[in-house]
């Protein structure tokens, strides 16, 4: 039975401080700080359209995340380059550690899949711009509930949709909250730390492994199961 692994898009896979070059042809030495207000407040968006059911779709959360920045920074960007910066954030680069990673996978049994709060379509094109659509045997997409990460639901739907039992299936993901809520739904999940400040929240749920990318990842995560293979 080949072991499902569910990789999380924004943050893990795919850099969504790429657009951060085309920020600063708009707000020059802001940009990265731009950047950072614009995807937390995007999160922030998504949790509370969950928490208060009046679902709209990620690429909705986003605009009007980048419409709260706008605000927040004072910068009067014009419609035109909005549709730019959003228009770039379909075509984000992935990150460096990506396509080997997905490839060292094929050398053992596992299906993966991206798991994203973006919508399928989206998604596909996110990663046939990166290269890497291939690798995947599915998108799976919170769109298709209607809620978001960590919603217990959308996890439930993961599992389902891939045919997968919580104690053989794996999420891979750089943002706590996201492996928090797939441990809680009773999977694996595997941390990113992609920097070493980032903080794990101290809530005294752990991540299965903690990793500082993902070059060794299919290595980390056969030799997991071989040390607690009954
Ligand atoms: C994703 O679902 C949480 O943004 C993250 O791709």
């Amino acid at each position: 039975m080949p072991v499902t692994v569910g990789f999380d898009v924004y943050g893990t896979l795919i850099d969504t401080h790429g657009v951060v070059v085309t920020l600063q042809q708009m707000v020059g030495s802001r940009a990265a700080d731009f950047s950072r207000v614009w995807r937390d407040k995007q999160l922030e968006y998504s949790f509370r359209r969950g928490l208060m059911q009046q679902y709209e779709n990620f690429t909705i959360c986003t605009r009007h995340a980048l419409d709260y920045t706008c605000s927040y920074f004072k910068t009067p960007l014009d419609r035109e380059q909005r549709d730019k910066l959003l228009a770039v954030y379909r075509v984000l680069p992935a990150f460096d550690d990506v396509k080997e990673c997905l490839a060292r996978f094929s050398s053992g049994d596992f299906r993966l899949y991206a798991f994203s709060n973006g919508s399928a379509d989206a998604i596909e094109t996110l990663l046939v711009s990166a290269g890497i659509r291939a690798f995947f045997h599915d998108v799976v997409s919170v769109d298709e509930v209607k809620s978001f990460k960590p919603n217990p639901g959308v996890y439930c739907h993961f599992l389902r949709r891939t045919g997968s039992s919580g104690s053989e299936a794996w999420l891979v993901s750089s943002n706590p909250f996201d492996v928090i809520g797939a441990i809680s739904s009773g999977m694996k999940s595997a941390w990113v730390q992609r920097s070493a400040e980032a903080i794990f929240d101290p809530w005294g749920i752990e991540p299965t492994i903690t990793v500082p990318d993902l070059s060794l990842l299919a290595e980390q995560i056969a030799s997991y199961r071989s040390t607690t293979a009954p």
